[in-house]
């Protein structure tokens, strides 16, 4: 009996033993979001942009092509951030402007305080964008050991100053966890987050597994790159296309000095990677999302339907193309569990583990999917039924194939990049008919949105409010604040930071 119990447990302490050594010790995990980047504007989508080191990192990885994002930068990276649906957290409705005392709530732990409960060692470099009007929202209270980067939506790429509109003086956004950094203007911000990345890579103590969110500037207006990238874009008329161009090149350079990183500090064969952008492309500055219908802001495809790839040593599979469908809100259960991280106290999450799916090529949990209900956007036309979801409120749910659009999605139109022209015509039946707001579109058959079906199908449109109905029953009301005089930059050293 002895023997045998003694035997048994050697066993499986060898198991264990090995187990952790290969499979089950914690991976690197880094996640890249890049801001406002356009479904047609990654060399794999057919682009007329080159990025040779994305469309390399992404076919040694898995390419997710049924793969969705929120429309604007707050709600994308408040989902990425919490696991949970804007209805969930009182930021449904727009971004959080500067000067707006608002937040991801501090009731919702972020990914990174998963990670650092994990045993992670956890930096973030680039835009945060998720609140900062008390110090308690800022990033290194929220699960990161090191912060550098800007909070606001967006600057100059080289001052590092963003316009407060109330008194039309730019302030400076930079800082780290010691206070506001002064001495990096000029230094273009695709190279300067690249290399804080890469310190943070090089500095790493390997003793803890590493988790690095890397949220680049890059590629949101306003359109500024150094000239050496808009060269081999001579080709490209469009002045706003060609330096758009040119950021993109940028940016995909830095992702091959981050890998390169990686490699050389022997982390990468124990790395997964994320990549994401955070919505779709703004057609007003460069960016491009053709063959999808509309643009970031909306609810079309446009605005919904990212660019999203995995990557990275530690991934099992190499060279696939997923078509399951997945949500930025899917990363945060996601990458915990691949941590082994714990989703205790966590409030009820509305994204999916989704490591089997991208792994294993498993059908996707996730059938549903709430794009978003937004009750305080201007309403449009008058509620279809009266007993159920209010389809004058813009909304958007995806159930299966099925997707139903109500309210005002906003401009409809499709955009090829400046020089093509369409090669269908269509006419926008949003202007059409200003009071119509109702939309149902097969996704899976009609990904770019021609063929509006809510006529065809009303039991279909019937069942889908229904969806909706269910999911704002669950909803909490929008925080949206008044702006704040006291946010001045003006008031607290010429710099934007905490003012409560
Ligand atoms: C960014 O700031 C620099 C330095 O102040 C200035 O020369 C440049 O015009 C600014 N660019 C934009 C797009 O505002
Ligand atoms: C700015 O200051 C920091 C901290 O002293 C230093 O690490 C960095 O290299 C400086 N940057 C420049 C451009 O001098
Ligand atoms: C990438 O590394 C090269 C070589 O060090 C450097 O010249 C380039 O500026 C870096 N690019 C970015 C975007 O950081
Ligand atoms: C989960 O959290 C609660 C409250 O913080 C704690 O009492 C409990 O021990 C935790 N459970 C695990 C498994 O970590
Ligand atoms: C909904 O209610 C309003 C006000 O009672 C009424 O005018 C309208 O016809 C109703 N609509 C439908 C579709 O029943
Ligand atoms: C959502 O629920 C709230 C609270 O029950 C209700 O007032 C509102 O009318 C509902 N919205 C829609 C669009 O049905
Ligand atoms: C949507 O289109 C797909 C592909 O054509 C088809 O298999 C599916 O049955 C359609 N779904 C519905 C609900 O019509």
């Amino acid at each position: 009996m002895m023997t045998l119990s003694l035997r048994l447990l050697f066993a499986v302490w060898l198991t264990a033993v090995s187990g952790r050594d290969i499979r089950n010790k914690q991976p690197n995990i880094v996640v890249v979001l890049a801001d406002d980047y356009g479904f047609n504007d990654i060399g794999y989508h057919g682009s007329q942009i080159f990025t040779p080191n994305l469309d390399q990192l992404a076919s040694d990885g898995v390419k997710l092509e049924n793969y969705y994002v929120q429309p604007i930068c707050s709600p994308t990276r408040s989902q990425l951030m919490s696991g949970r649906y804007q209805i969930h957290t009182g930021l449904q409705h727009g971004l959080i402007n500067s000067g707006q005392p608002s937040a991801l709530p501090l009731d919702n732990p972020t990914m990174a305080d998963k990670m650092k409960e994990a045993g992670y060692a956890t930096h973030m470099v680039g835009k945060w964008h998720l609140g900062y009007f008390k110090a308690e929202y800022m990033p290194f209270y929220r699960g990161f050991d090191t912060y550098y980067g800007y909070l606001t939506a967006c600057e100059n790429y080289t001052s590092h100053k963003r316009l407060y509109p109330h008194d039309g003086v730019a302030y400076l956004d930079l800082r780290d966890n010691n206070g506001p950094i002064y001495n990096e203007s000029g230094h273009y911000s695709t190279h300067l987050f690249t290399e804080k990345a890469i310190h943070v890579v090089q500095a790493h103590d390997t003793s803890k597994p590493l988790f690095l969110y890397l949220a680049y500037q890059s590629v949101h207006a306003p359109l500024q790159v150094p000239g050496e990238y808009e060269k081999k874009y001579s080709h490209i008329q469009d002045e706003k296309r060609r330096t758009y161009a040119g950021m993109v090149s940028a940016m995909d350079e830095g992702m091959g000095n981050l890998t390169k990183a990686l490699k050389e500090k022997g982390l990468w064969d124990n790395t997964i990677l994320v990549f994401s952008t955070d919505n779709g492309g703004e057609t007003y500055s460069g960016g491009n999302n053709f063959p999808l219908r509309g643009r970031k802001f909306t609810l079309w495809e446009g605005g919904l339907h990212g660019v999203g790839f995995v990557t990275g040593g530690r991934l099992p599979v190499k060279g696939l193309v997923n078509n399951e469908l997945i949500h930025v809100s899917d990363w945060f259960p996601t990458l915990v569990g691949l941590a082994q991280g714990s989703l205790n106290g966590t409030k009820p999450l509305d994204g999916f583990d989704m490591w089997d799916t991208i792994s294993r090529g498993t059908p996707s949990e996730r059938t549903v999917l709430l794009h978003n209900i937004d009750p305080l956007f201007a309403k449009r036309g008058v509620p279809l039924y009266n007993d159920t979801f209010d389809t004058s409120v813009r909304a958007a749910v995806r159930v299966g194939d099925m997707k139903l659009i109500t309210g005002d999605p906003g401009k409809g139109i499709w955009i090829p990049p400046p020089g093509e022209s369409l090669d269908f015509h269509i006419e926008d039946d949003r202007q059409k008919s200003p009071e119509k707001n109702v939309w149902l579109f097969n996704i899976t058959a009609d990904p770019n949105e021609h063929h509006d079906l809510s006529d065809q199908m009303p039991d279909v449109v019937l069942s889908l409010l229904g969806y909706l109905e269910q999911f704002n029953e669950t909803s909490v009301p929008p925080n949206w604040p008044h702006f704040d005089w006291r946010s001045s930059p003006a008031r607290h050293g010429g710099v934007y930071g905490p003012w409560m």
